[in-house]
């Protein structure tokens, strides 16, 4: 496999998020020639390229542009609105933090030509609350962008406005989900609408809205400029072009490992150093929490969207948390549990209810404290949420109990017949750091 990284190409440079880093390698020629398109062109370009959602669906990014009813702006239509999900918040992924900390006007330049596709003349970056410094690197990037002409009154001499907002959320990781965030950012209190209408015609202000996540949108540049062939060359049959991988936990080197979609984590491993010295490969979550478990079974299993789901799992966020044997599955699935019952947005009682008693009933087991009617109790609240819940984060949050139990049912009994947790929880690492609003160390 040939790895030539785009996205993370000029990470390691001094100077990779000013302006002056980004224009030395070709920064906003992409926009130069998509203002020269016709927005429909530019959508079909996208179309062509195969480009998938990266915050975690994998929905085709040029179909979702294509759903904005087109046409120009005012003459009685609704204005458009460009919205950047940058709420990124799942425990174990950890792409668009250091994506936007180290390349901000890949983002920028990305922002500009899709809202110009979609024939939209303001956008919004809805940023995670929490991470100010990020907040502060895209503030710097779209004022530097503004005093290029980049942005602003006719960029670039095309005629084309555009004004662009960097919005901080108040950290929560329910505004993550698009419809949430669209409340959030209008001043709502952060909760799912009900679907449809979907955003696509009432979006933010009831308007047609793009909601895109940071890497796709970062995408769309280097697709401009090097073309729908080229991205489309990469990666497999239905999952084009290339991504960021995000290897975490006992991993040897974890970080940002930038590779074609269909790489496998044992070729992401090899680059990374291996699990740390002497531990083997217990379980891993190829997309962050809210998808289910793997074993080392599931090592040569190519990570796209296509193959991860024939395995029983969901490519995700492409977080891949890697826990080796010192690690309790027992203990790992209670604190994501704690996570989603902390961040459950209340709305919907299966959530609500249903992660609050899986948190106690997970307790208990940990502590030994239980019997084996609980784990069937646990699986039974996880049937009563999945597929009943008003948003995505109730489906999630039965991810890892329901493939932990089925992997590791024994270690869960073990916990009953030896009365506590049968691991030194000093020996791993990986939660010591684990907050309530779920930040992996
Ligand atoms: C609870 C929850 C949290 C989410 N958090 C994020 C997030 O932080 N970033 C993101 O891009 N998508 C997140 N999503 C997915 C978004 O709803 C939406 O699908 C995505 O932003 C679309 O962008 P894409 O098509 O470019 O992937 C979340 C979904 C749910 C249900
Ligand atoms: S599933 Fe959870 S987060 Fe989603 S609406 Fe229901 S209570 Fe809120």
């Amino acid at each position: 496999m040939v790895f030539t990284p785009v996205l993370s190409a000029h990470w390691d440079e001094p100077d990779s998020f000013t302006i002056d880093g980004y224009t030395r390698h070709c920064g906003y020629e992409a926009l130069t020639k998509a203002l020269a398109m016709q927005p429909d062109d530019l959508i079909s370009l996208v179309k062509d390229s195969g480009l998938r959602g990266r915050g975690g669906a994998g929905f085709p990014t040029g179909m979702k542009w294509g759903f904005i009813p087109q046409g120009p702006e005012g003459q009685g239509a609704k204005s458009h609105y460009l919205v950047v999900n940058a709420d990124e918040s799942e425990p174990g992924t950890c792409k668009d933090v250091p994506f936007m900390m180290a390349n901000p006007h890949a983002l920028v330049e990305g922002v500009a030509i899709a809202s110009y596709a979609i024939r939209a003349n303001h956008a919004f970056i809805y940023v995670r609350g929490e991470v100010v410094h990020v907040i502060r690197r895209l503030q710097e990037a779209v004022q530097q962008a503004y005093a290029a002409g980049h942005l602003g009154k006719n960029i670039h001499g095309s005629g084309y406005d555009l004004e662009v907002l960097v919005h901080a959320g108040a950290g929560a990781y329910i505004c993550g989900e698009e419809t949430a965030l669209l409340d959030s950012l209008e001043g709502y209190r952060g909760q799912p609408r009900l679907r449809p209408p979907f955003p696509a015609t009432h979006g933010l202000y009831a308007s047609p809205t793009v909601v895109n996540n940071v890497e796709s949108i970062a995408s769309v540049p280097s697709i401009v400029l090097g073309g729908a062939e080229w991205f489309a060359s990469m990666g497999t049959e239905k999952s084009k072009g290339y991504t960021l991988y995000s290897l975490s936990g006992h991993v040897t080197k974890p970080g940002q490992y930038e590779a074609p979609l269909g790489i496998t984590l044992r070729q992401l491993l090899e680059l990374s150093g291996g699990m740390r010295e002497g531990r083997t490969l217990k379980f891993w979550t190829p997309g962050g929490s809210s998808t289910p478990l793997l074993t080392a079974d599931h090592l040569d299993v190519p990570l796209d969207y296509e193959a991860v789901s024939a395995v029983g799992s969901m490519l995700g966020t492409k977080a891949l948390q890697c826990f080796d044997d010192t690690t309790c599955v027992v203990r790992a699935v209670l604190r994501w549990t704690e996570f989603y019952a902390h961040e459950s947005c209340g709305k919907c009682t299966p959530c609500r209810e249903g992660t609050y008693w899986m948190v106690q009933i997970l307790e208990r087991l940990e502590a030994g404290d239980a019997t084996e009617a609980d784990i069937d109790t646990l699986l039974d609240t996880c049937d009563n949420i999945f597929g009943r819940s008003f948003c995505a984060l109730g489906d999630g949050a039965t991810s890892p109990i329901v493939s932990g139990v089925q992997l590791f049912r024994d270690e869960f009994t073990q916990h009953l017949t030896s009365g506590g947790c049968p691991f030194d929880p000093a020996a791993s690492t990986v939660f010591a750091g684990v907050s309530s609003a779920g930040v992996t160390a």
